[in-house]
């Protein structure tokens, strides 16, 4: 499947009004455990914070209950952060349109990054890792929170089952659009194994590079920082 920028944008303003709700079916209300976790870890790092690929909000709002500090929320969908606007009235989240490869901020003004499953949709892992870098405080922390695959052989072969055949069927059934699940399977099955992703964290210069497995490992969780 083709997978450029232009692709993804589209694909993600289309679904933009069930976002929430298919995340909750599909990952049967674990994705909210997920992102509290990040949420957590964020709260009492320094401001102001950075969430990029915000979508609709939906991790800034859970780390802004956490840190009710400056948090910028970026993303290039427009139509995800006009969606998520009425949400984040009487907050200071402020939505930034951009793209998450060159981040419109001048060098290290963030005390802490997240990105919830952002990065795998970025064609330039390298380029991305190497811009949170350059905009994060000496001593700042990032945060990925990224879908990855269970080594367990037997829950890895139901998993597999749930990506081909019930997942590209509910997002359809909630937002008429198939192609952007299929994409969505698609893309988890291809991301970088969790030793990659910290090769790269690591090459762009962050250390203390860690990482946990969430709900039998089809989630990870990778801290880094810049020394
Ligand atoms: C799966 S959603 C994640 C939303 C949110 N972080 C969450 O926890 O649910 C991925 C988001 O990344 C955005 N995105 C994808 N590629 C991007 C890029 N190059 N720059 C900025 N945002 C991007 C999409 O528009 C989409 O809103």
């Amino acid at each position: 499947m083709k997978q450029d920028k232009k692709f993804i944008k589209k694909k993600f303003d289309k679904i933009v009004k069930r976002y929430d709700i298919v995340n909750l079916i599909a990952s049967f209300g674990q994705d909210k455990i997920w992102r509290k976790k990040v949420a957590n870890i964020l709260k009492n790092v320094s401001s102001p914070l950075l969430d990029i690929c915000c979508g609709p909000y939906t991790l800034t709002l859970q780390i802004f209950k956490k840190n009710k500090k400056e948090i910028f929320a970026l993303d290039f969908s427009f139509g995800m952060l006009l969606y998520g606007k009425k949400r984040i009235t009487r907050t200071s989240i402020y939505p930034v349109c951009g793209d998450a490869e060159v981040l419109p901020f001048k060098d290290e003004i963030f005390g802490g990054i997240s990105i919830a499953f952002g990065l795998r949709n970025l064609p330039n892992k390298e380029i991305a890792l190497k811009e949170f870098y350059r905009v994060l405080k000496k001593g700042g922390i990032l945060i990925i929170l990224e879908f990855s695959l269970p080594t367990h052989r037997i829950f890895k072969t139901l998993y597999q089952i749930y990506l081909k055949n019930y997942l590209p069927f509910l997002g359809w059934l909630l937002t008429g659009d198939k192609t952007a699940y299929l994409y969505l399977v698609e893309s988890i099955q291809k991301f970088s194994s969790s030793e990659k992703i910290k090769e790269l964290l690591i090459n762009s210069g962050f250390n203390k590079v860690e990482h946990i497995s969430l709900t039998m490992g089809i989630v990870s969780l990778y801290t880094a920082y810049k020394n």
